[in-house]
């Protein structure tokens, strides 16, 4: 009695002390080997809450993750945070990989190991359907929101001293735009395929692709530095691409969105 007392509470100890760590979940017999995956849920089609069902985030990332994480005997758990802390909450072993649409930057390598790129998409200027921008020449003297954090946070500063526009930073997407209808900001630089989704759902926006090329935006997986994961999520990444499994993904998320 006082035996299975004890494994009881040790059971839940580890579980909660477990979260971050790549162990051993369940006090016996369950050696299912479990991955807390970091995410920014604000991003659809890669990760998003499905919100006709509750809670549960879905999307591409999630979907891929399980995939990989299956074909090497684990599990995977989801967790939302926002986009600004996942590298250091990888770094800070927080969650064992990250996918949420991440660009694998030199900047972030300095902190974290990322896999072969998954997926690339470009960058949209969105804003408000009678705006007069066509061009990067029409931002002068406007006001463009980004993701904090984000590479088009970083690309959004330079091209600013080129054009001189000012730049404002928000944590979620979904608030982004909302400011762009509102019309506190008069555009936004989301990826091209995010972009799309949210403007189906608002027909008061419009928006255009960036032709900087450079700006191509892949996104891979980050794990800890020096994690033995990274070589085995690129097998089974390399795996998925040759037997057309990544490609099935890709139209299931991205559906025409995918042409460019
Ligand atoms: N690809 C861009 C980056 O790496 C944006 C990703 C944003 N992802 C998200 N889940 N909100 O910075």
């Amino acid at each position: 009695m006082k035996k299975a007392l004890l494994s009881i509470l040790l059971g839940t100890s580890l579980l909660v002390a477990g979260c971050g760590t790549s162990s051993v979940t369940g006090s016996g017999g369950d050696d299912e080997k479990k991955l807390i995956m970091g995410t920014s849920a604000d991003y659809p089609p890669f990760e998003y809450i499905d919100t006709a069902k509750g809670e549960e985030i879905i999307g591409f990332d999630v979907d891929l993750a399980n995939a990989l994480a299956e074909k090497i005997g684990y599990e995977i758990e989801v967790k939302d945070m926002e986009f600004s802390g996942l590298i250091e909450a990888v770094k800070g072993g927080q969650v064992d990989l990250v996918l949420a649409g991440m660009t694998p930057t030199e900047e972030r390598k300095e902190s974290v190991d990322f896999t072969e790129i998954y997926y690339v998409a470009k960058d949209m200027i969105v804003y408000k359907d009678g705006t007069p921008i066509s061009s990067e020449e029409d931002l002068a003297g406007l006001t463009v929101g980004v993701q904090l954090g984000s590479i088009q946070e970083d690309s959004a500063k330079e091209l600013a001293e080129q054009y001189g526009f000012t730049v404002e930073s928000r944590n979620r997407i979904p608030e982004l735009v909302q400011e762009v209808v509102n019309g506190r900001f008069d555009a936004a630089i989301i990826e091209n395929t995010v972009a799309k989704g949210f403007m189906e759902n608002n027909k008061d926006l419009k928006g255009y692709t960036m032709e900087v090329d450079e700006e191509e935006a892949g996104s891979a997986i980050a794990f800890p530095k020096d994690s033995e994961l990274t070589a085995k999520f690129n097998e089974a990444l390399q795996e998925m691409k040759d037997s057309g499994e990544l490609d099935e993904l890709v139209n299931k998320w991205f559906g025409d969105a995918n042409e460019k």
